[in-house]
């Protein structure tokens, strides 16, 4: 296949955008990096350019060249267009109940701390919420919590910076298919199964819903709009995308808004080993707590 030109599905028309030179895609890539710390390696390239394919046929722009420019010199539309480009080029995978011994330690160790504590209505964030599967998860843990009177109550907030993916978290419906991670006893109790239309899908229940907040929040940024009383902060499978120096910035500027006697859960495919985060104490491998 000619590398110039991008196939649709079930067609055999073919348009073509021109080539997307390594000058195009260091350009971008750069632009990626300074403004969201996603890190894109040479290999990602075509990753790169077959994502955008999208974003060229909604915006008639017949050239990558004229769309890296367009992005990154385009005033008030190119800066509409960044919100659109980050959507295509972020990596959103999540899953409910995703490693779920960290929602095993919440219920083992967590709350039973914050109960000898006297916090009883604990405030979580997760940063890098992708389409809200980790923090409705969280809810369920929390909900069930409650009912047992471990907890009188819960507060998640939810944050990401592509917004098509936070508009999904809001909604809280999901394929049917994904509520399958979901432990029987969770399923049974905070899922609504659709009605009609054939569609086999879930929605989270309402009383859930109404303890999440979803905002934009990019990480990047040199401080979050967010209050700084948190009790548990999740940042999983989100630092990964960052190189070392912009992960030690963002874990230092997390822990700011994390109380002392606080939880941080990273990703089990991270690490902050090295880093020489003071006030941090490693609790298990993907678990720390704040001391001070
Ligand atoms: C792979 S998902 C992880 C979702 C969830 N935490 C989990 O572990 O299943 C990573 C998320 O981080 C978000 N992300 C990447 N860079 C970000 C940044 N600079 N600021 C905020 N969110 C970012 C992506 O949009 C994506 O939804």
């Amino acid at each position: 296949m000619d590398d110039n030109k991008e196939y649709i599905s079930n067609s055999n028309f073919v348009q073509d955008f021109g080539n997307f030179t390594d000058r195009d895609f260091h350009k971008l890539s750069h632009f990626i990096f300074h403004e969201f710390g996603i890190q894109l390696p040479d290999k990602k390239k075509f990753l790169l350019k077959s994502r955008l394919v999208k974003r060229l046929k909604i915006l008639g722009i017949s050239k990558y060249s004229e769309y890296v420019n367009y992005v990154m010199e385009g005033g008030t539309k190119g800066s509409e267009e960044v919100i659109e480009m980050i959507d295509v080029v972020s990596t959103n995978k999540t899953d409910f109940f995703r490693e779920n011994a960290h929602f095993d330690f919440l219920i083992d160790k967590v709350v039973p701390d914050f109960m000898g504590k006297g916090i009883k209505s604990p405030k979580v964030w997760s940063a890098g919420c992708s389409s809200g599967e980790e923090v409705y998860t969280i809810c369920m843990v929390f909900e069930e919590e409650c009912r047992l009177n471990r907890l009188r109550d819960y507060q998640v907030y939810g944050s990401d910076i592509s917004v098509s993916i936070l508009k999904k978290a809001v909604k809280a419906i999901y394929p049917f298919s994904r509520a399958e991670q979901i432990p029987d006893r969770y399923r049974k109790r905070y899922l609504l199964k659709s009605k009609g239309d054939g569609k086999q899908e879930v929605r989270i229940l309402k009383t859930l819903r109404d303890k999440t907040h979803f905002i934009w929040l990019n990480l990047m940024d040199d401080q979050y709009i967010l209050a700084k009383n948190f009790d548990i902060i999740f940042c999983r499978n989100t630092l990964i995308y960052f190189d070392r120096e912009t992960q030690k910035q963002v874990v230092s500027k997390l822990l700011e808004h994390l109380k002392p006697g606080g939880y941080l859960f990273i990703g089990h495919s991270e690490s902050l080993l090295n880093h020489n985060i003071p006030n941090l104490q490693q609790i298990k491998p993907t678990i720390y707590l704040k001391i001070k």
